[in-house]
């Protein structure tokens, strides 16, 4: 007799990727069957890839409210963040000029933050608050003489808290500074309109809005004189010269979908996810003492919901959880997990810290989705609590 197949655990972790929209998927494909270099100025295939290549920038463009010439593609926010911060800060115009950003970064930001201070670069990381955001008095403190870039999350990707962007947008421009943000769980989640926000740089990821992996881009503003800025490597010409190699046109095209379905479909998303997420919340604060949300509640993105358990068992909690794929609030590329760097700069204990679980809902998610997951993770819970043995 062969064993029932394993259910597929329900999809909970739209914050690590967001499964590709179809619409998206087929808007990509026509782009993987002919051979597509947007480079290629000599003939009709190159042609028309250049044009969907610009359409695509005109779409993302339109979802920021910026010019399409202000963007430029990327492999995704990984590269679009280590552009901005080692493009301005090694660039031959950078002289010990230094950049200030938080405890609270992606890793994306927070290592090449680190890499820039080990070459020599003033690198000063401001703490967070209890919810995971930037108190603007203590920035403006640890703004030095040096300082000369400034970067932000603007939507915790853990705890989904959303920075005062447009404050310290404002103080940035008092000081002549610049401002770069990593947007990238924000973009196509909650409004952004980049002709009023006082940004100078924004980093965004298609996967993280339901369009592919592999491509993102690096807002960059057209500024009097220019922003000096410099590429991470040499080769073509592509992409004002500042991020040289040839398009992956498809993903170009499916990261372009992706925000032109955001900008049509993202209010009535919002008010519906937001609803799933509190759904959940309650569910769970109804059949559960003990549980505790990290983040702000208000100023948060309508999809993240991060709750710690007491009285359970951090390591063993996620490895349980069976029924839904979701996220913990640790690190898991060691063997011991680590508590999550932002819940330890909220202040949130370890032991709490570790017990810890990340829910990213989002477009696909239902509300007998949600259900199941309250059922599962009230009764993972309540086992761990009252049998020890079934912990190990
Ligand atoms: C806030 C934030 N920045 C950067 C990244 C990295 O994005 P990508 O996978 O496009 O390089 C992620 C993805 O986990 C993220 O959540």
């Amino acid at each position: 007799m062969t064993a029932p197949a394993p259910r597929t655990p329900i999809y909970l972790d739209g914050h690590a990727t967001t499964p590709l929209d179809p619409r998206v998927r087929d808007a990509m494909w026509p782009w993987l069957l002919v051979p597509a270099n947007a480079s290629s100025n000599s003939h009709s295939y190159g042609w028309r890839a250049a044009e969907a290549v610009e359409q695509a920038r005109q779409q993302v463009a339109r979802l920021l409210n910026c010019e399409p010439r202000e963007l430029i593609f990327t492999s995704g926010a990984t590269e679009a963040n280590n552009l901005a911060l080692k493009g301005v800060l090694q660039s031959p115009r950078a002289k010990a000029w230094g950049l200030v950003t938080s405890t609270a970064e992606h890793r994306a930001v927070l290592d090449p933050a680190r890499r820039l201070s080990r070459r020599g670069t003033e690198v000063v990381f401001v703490p967070v608050d209890s919810r995971a955001a930037i108190e603007v008095d203590c920035f403006r403190d640890s703004l030095t003489h040096q300082t000369r870039l400034v970067s932000l999350i603007l939507a915790n990707n853990e705890v989904g808290t959303i920075n005062p962007i447009a404050q310290v947008g404002s103080l940035c421009q008092e000081r002549r500074l610049w401002l770069h943000c990593d947007a990238s769980q924000a973009v196509g989640k909650i409004p952004l309109d980049l002709s009023s926000l006082p940004v100078d740089l924004l980093s965004l990821s298609g996967h993280k809005l339901y369009g592919p992996q592999g491509v993102g881009a690096l807002f960059i503003r057209r500024t009097e004189p220019p922003l000096p800025l410099e590429p991470l490597f040499d080769g073509g010409g592509q992409e004002q010269r500042l991020r040289p190699g040839t398009l992956p046109v498809a993903a170009v095209v499916g990261l372009g979908t992706a925000c032109e379905l955001a900008a049509q479909e993202m209010a009535e998303e919002a008010r519906r996810t937001a609803g799933l997420r509190d759904r959940l919340w309650e569910g769970l604060s109804s059949r559960l003492s003990g549980i505790h949300r990290n983040g702000d509640p208000h100023h948060t993105l309508p999809g993240n919901l991060n709750v710690s358990f007491d009285g359970v068992p951090g390591p063993v909690l996620l490895t349980r959880m069976t029924e839904i794929a979701v996220s913990s609030g640790s690190a898991c590329s060691s063997a011991e997990p680590e508590p999550s760097h932002v819940l330890r700069a909220m202040g949130v204990p370890e032991a709490l810290a570790l017990a810890t679980l990340r829910f990213g809902l989002g477009r696909f998610n239902t509300a007998d989705e949600i259900d199941v997951a309250i059922d599962s993770v009230s009764r993972v819970v309540e086992e761990l609590r009252t049998d020890p043995h079934r912990a190990k």
